[in-house]
């Protein structure tokens, strides 16, 4: 039986963290931390554990493991802090706001023999799962082109708060582009294995306003023109400004034809063979933002995921070592649009 404390009280704690670990049989909440320590309290109380007063206190009990959900800024120092006190960490995406950071994460896990996952559940969606079986397997031959969204009307609807700290440089460190850019970024470089190599990408600030009418500081739509390493071009556009139905679609363009992934109502992967024939599968979709913040609720996966690498001590599927990659291409991302080149992912 797993021991876990879940550090930031908000909106993916409430729909993913702690339902997900409730009902996970291996596995007990002993807790919550949360700077509001009202946050902490409520949750306590409909999942058991305890209100603790301080991430300290937390990492002094004797839990196994904790979730790091707090704001993209504090999550390398909290899970560092957790790491050094012998505990497994579950940190939220993106990783952390500086590239050392990022790699401090991962060298502090292993000086610590701790596992370390990331929260990149994109990678465990069924439909993405069977297509990395499919690619795996060469039959489609070779990914040459490829684009991939992620688009929905932005973080205020999930947070429920117009002045949301996603759109605070300071806390946040990055807008959609990293936000939901490092799951389909992640997602890229899982599903063909090839290393994104150089990237141009194009940031902007077109829509979304603090209550006082100013734009606000970061970016809320991104597009990236993306190179892998086997000479493969394609592009990842994600925003927080379509205000329609959320896409969350993938194409894969191979040797001997297409993949076409979430690209559908029904069918979640759709293999379109080069010589005509069509394999729908119906496997699941993914739950959208605005299904999650109603109650709608499928689990990702991705507690399960980490209870089972704690449990039968094995490295977890997504390491924070196999994230790296993405968090490289998410900072490349940015300096391509301070400097208005192409910049190699180093
Ligand atoms: N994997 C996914 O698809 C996914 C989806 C949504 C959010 N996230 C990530 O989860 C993290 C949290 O996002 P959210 O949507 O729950 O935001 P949120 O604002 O709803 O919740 C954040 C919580 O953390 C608390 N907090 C902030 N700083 C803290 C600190 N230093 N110590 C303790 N508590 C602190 C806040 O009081 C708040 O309760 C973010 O990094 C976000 O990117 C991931």
């Amino acid at each position: 039986m797993m021991k876990v404390g879940i550090i930031g009280c908000g909106k993916i704690t409430e729909v993913r963290h702690a339902p997900e670990y409730n009902e996970n049989p291996l596995c007990q909440i002993a807790g919550f931390y949360d700077v509001f320590a009202e946050k902490a309290e409520a949750m306590a109380q409909q999942y058991g554990g305890k209100a603790f007063s301080s991430v300290e206190e937390m990492l002094a009990s004797d839990i196994d493991a904790v979730s790091v959900c707090v704001a993209n800024r504090y999550h390398a120092e909290i899970s560092i802090q957790a790491l050094r006190a012998g505990k497994h960490v579950l940190c939220e995406k993106p990783m952390a706001t500086t590239e050392a950071d990022c790699e401090a994460m991962v060298e502090e896990a292993r000086k610590a023999g701790k596992y370390l996952m990331i929260g990149l559940n994109q990678r465990l969606a069924k439909a993405h799962a069977k297509a990395k079986e499919i690619l795996d397997s060469g039959e489609m031959g070779e990914v040459l082109t490829f684009e991939t969204h992620f688009s929905h009307p932005g973080p205020e609807g999930w947070t429920g708060m117009a002045n949301s700290w996603f759109f605070d440089k300071k806390t946040a460190q990055f807008g959609v582009m990293a936000d939901l850019g490092v799951h389909k970024t992640d997602l890229l470089y899982y599903l063909t294995g090839k290393k994104i190599v150089s990237t141009s990408a194009a940031l902007a600030t077109v829509d979304k306003r603090y209550p006082d009418g100013r734009l606000v500081d970061v970016d809320d739509n991104a597009i990236a023109l993306y190179t892998l390493e086997s000479g493969a071009v394609g592009t990842m556009h994600v925003s927080w400004t379509n205000y329609g139905a959320e896409d969350n679609s993938t194409k894969l363009y191979c040797k001997n034809g297409v993949l076409r992934l979430y690209d559908d109502p029904r069918y979640s992967l759709i293999v379109e063979k080069r010589d005509g024939t069509v394999v729908p599968y119906e496997l699941d979709q993914l739950t959208s933002n605005k299904e999650q913040t109603s109650g709608g609720r499928t689990s990702t996966g991705i507690i399960d995921a980490f209870v089972d690498a704690v449990v039968n001590d094995h490295q977890p599927i997504i390491s924070g070592e196999s994230a790296l990659h993405a968090m490289k291409v998410i900072f490349a991302n940015q300096r391509s649009f301070e400097s208005g080149r192409a910049e190699r992912v180093e």
